[in-house]
Order: C-alpha cells, then sequence, then structure tokens
C-alpha cells in the first residue's frame, strides 16, 4: 500500500476542494484506501461501484469461481461544493457489461489486457464533472477517460508509464478527435445507462 498512498498524496494534492476521486482497486485493499483517504484527508466516502462482467473470463485451474466484478471507490474531498448531476437521472451503483474486445463500435479492438468501456468513464465523467473540469487520469491506458472526457468538454490529463500504451492512446483518441458533433459520434452506438 505505500506506494498507493504516494500517488494517492499527489493526487489529493492537486485534487481542487470538493472534487471526486474515483478509482478501481483490489477487492481486498480498497478498505484500506477508504481509510487512509477519510482519516489521513477527511474526504467522504461516497460509495462503491460495482462493475459486473456478463462474460467473465473462465478459470483455467477451476479451483474457484470466475472473477465476474470490480469495486471502483468514489470520495469526495472536503472544502468545496459537491457536483454530482443527479439532473441525468437516477443511476444505481452498479453495471453489467461484456468485457471489452470487438464489443461495441465504440471500444472497437482490444489492444490492453484490462481495458474497460469507454461508456463507463462517459458515465463517471458525466456525474462527477461539469463542463470546464479538469479530469486526471494518472494510470489511462489506452485512453479510455480521454476519450469520454473531451466528447463532454472536460479538459484532461492523462498518464501511463508504457509508450507503447501512450501510443495506442494518441491513435485511438485521434480516431475520436473528428470534430463531429457529439451526438453524430454517439449515434448507433451503445446506450450510456442501460448497458455501461
Ligand atoms: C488497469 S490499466 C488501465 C487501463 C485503462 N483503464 C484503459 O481502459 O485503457 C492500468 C495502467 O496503469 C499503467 N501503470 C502501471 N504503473 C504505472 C505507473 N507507475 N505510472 C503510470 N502508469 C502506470 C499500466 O501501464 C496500465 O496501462
Amino acid at each position: 500500500m505505500l506506494w498507493t498512498f504516494a500517488w494517492v498524496d499527489e493526487a489529493v494534492r492537486i485534487l481542487r476542494p470538493g472534487g471526486m476521486f474515483c478509482c478501481y482497486f483490489d477487492r481486498d485493499k480498497i478498505n484500506f484506501l477508504s481509510r487512509y483517504l477519510q482519516s489521513k484527508y477527511s474526504f467522504k466516502l461516497k460509495g462503491y461501484y460495482a462493475d459486473l462482467k456478463s462474460n467473465p473470463v473462465p478459470q483455467a485451474r477451476k479451483v474457484k469461481w470466475m472473477n465476474g466484478w470490480e469495486i471502483i471507490g468514489m470520495w469526495q474531498k472536503g472544502g468545496g461544493k459537491l457536483t454530482y448531476n443527479y439532473k441525468l437521472g437516477q443511476a444505481p451503483d452498479y453495471g453489467i457489461r461484456p468485457i471489452v474486445g470487438n464489443t461495441t463500435k465504440e471500444d472497437g479492438a482490444r489492444v490492453h489486457p484490462t481495458q474497460k468501456p469507454i461508456a463507463l468513464a462517459r458515465k463517471f465523467i458525466l456525474y462527477w464533472s461539469n463542463e470546464g473540469d479538469y479530469v486526471l487520469d494518472p494510470f489511462c491506458g489506452v485512453g479510455w477517460s480521454r476519450i469520454p472526457a473531451s466528447q463532454h468538454n472536460r479538459r484532461f490529463c492523462g498518464i501511463d508509464k508504457s509508450p507503447k500504451y501512450c501510443e495506442e492512446a494518441r491513435r485511438r483518441i485521434a480516431v475520436k478527435d473528428t470534430g463531429v458533433p457529439v451526438a453524430e459520434q454517439l449515434r448507433g452506438q451503445v446506450g450510456l445507462f442501460s448497458n455501461p
């Protein structure tokens, strides 16, 4: 956890007062992260999101059930106004979706072993930020969060240690940054909230 606490300290430092910290994390250890944010920084827990997979990867060794879900924690920094765009409608703290791999037109082919669906990043960005806000993704892989951030007029900073994934992210972003209006880009794609 020490390495996690080191990068979390930096993320907390630059997060605006009232801003949201959302993070996929190890199910077994997420409670340590939550305690850290609440006790050291007085963050407020806004809940946990269960990211359920409709087609989990089979267990090759056949000694336990398949891993069918992941968890995302959501915490708010104190000292400022909460952004929660409730006018988008009631939404549950879970979603069911297939793993990425030629499954949706928007995601395209799987080019990262743990690639997440763009629609899921979009859901978080739309509910927990406003136009003009900054989204920071310090582990952005092949750009899943950058694509919806720019489509919905959020400023964005993405980091990944892998030059290969950064290059792939640039390629995917170039395809999305076509200048085509958002409504046009979304037409014919998988429903935003029906199957995040
Ligand atoms: C779970 S993947 C994120 C995938 C991303 N959600 C997507 O859909 O493309 C985590 C990423 O963190 C990156 N990573 C791991 N350690 C890192 C570090 N110390 N600094 C920056 N990136 C790192 C990995 O290269 C990997 O792409």
